[in-house]
């Protein structure tokens, strides 16, 4: 029995430890109101708190979104700059707004690219909830694979150099440990919202053996209804992970 009716609850033992979300369709969503594409993201941003929220509190450890993409700087000036403001409003408020007080935020990516101004709030939203033993909401920001196999690649040779560790002692893991994700277990399950079914270069070493669920709701218009759909096929799931 996944869903217990009796309790109306999931069972948090067969709930997916790490849920990744690609929050995407925005942009329609603002193009379907006839408002300008700033105010979809606006409004998808209270998506993710409210969905943040739903994960920590029906038992999910960690959830990992992609919010902007090392490929969305190609996108109008006014745009990414009025993204770069949303994203500053909301990292100055995120210990109290994004996912309750006792959620933990982390940002992975690479955040050179951003203002000293945006730099300084991750670091500090990070410091004040690490302590937090809640659900661990990760934002991927200016976040691409590529980018992050390409950085790991470089610090192992370097290490290399270094004499630190010999060719031979990089493995599986050691890659993963020099990831941007070092920190979190692979994701079991990751959502893409608007229709869209590709991973457009997100956690592609991590995402090995996720499952995967598309949804064609908008981003903005994911409720926790559509969440909880999402648990209930993860749930219906065989993973075999090779194995018979
Ligand atoms: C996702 O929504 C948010 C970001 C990529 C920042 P989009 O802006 O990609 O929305 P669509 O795909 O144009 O609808
Ligand atoms: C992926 O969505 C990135 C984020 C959701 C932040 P995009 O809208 O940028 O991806 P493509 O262009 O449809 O592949
Ligand atoms: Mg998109």
């Amino acid at each position: 029995m996944i869903f217990k009716k009796h309790t109306n609850a999931f069972d948090k033992e067969a709930l997916p430890k790490h849920v990744a979300i690609i929050m995407d369709g925005n942009g329609r969503w603002a193009k379907k109101h006839s408002v300008p594409r700033v105010v979809g993201h606006r409004t998808g941003a209270e998506t993710l708190k409210k969905i943040s929220k739903h994960a920590g509190k029906i038992g999910i450890k960690y959830i990992t979104v992609y919010a902007f993409s090392t490929e969305n700087w190609k996108r109008s000036e006014e745009e990414v700059s009025g993204l770069m403001g949303l994203l500053l409003h909301y990292l100055k408020t995120a210990e109290t707004e994004l996912a309750g007080d006792n959620a933990r935020i982390c940002v992975i990516g690479d955040r050179s690219r951003f203002s000293p101004e945006i730099q300084a709030e991750m670091t500090r939203v990070e410091n004040v909830t690490a302590e937090n033993d809640g659900v661990i909401v990760t934002l991927a920001l200016n976040y691409g694979s590529r980018d992050e196999m390409t950085h790991a690649v470089k610090s192992l040779a370097q290490k290399v150099l270094d004499g630190t560790i010999s060719p031979e002692a990089i493995d599986e893991k050691a890659i993963s440990e020099s990831l941007y994700t070092h920190f979190l277990p692979d994701p079991d399950l990751i959502i893409r919202t608007s229709g869209e079914m590709r991973l457009s270069n997100f956690l592609m070493w991590q995402s090995a053996y996720s499952e995967f669920y598309f949804t064609n709701k908008l981003w903005p218009d994911f409720s926790e209804k559509d969440f909880d759909a999402a648990m209930d096929a993860y749930l219906s799931r065989n993973r075999r992970f090779g194995g018979r």
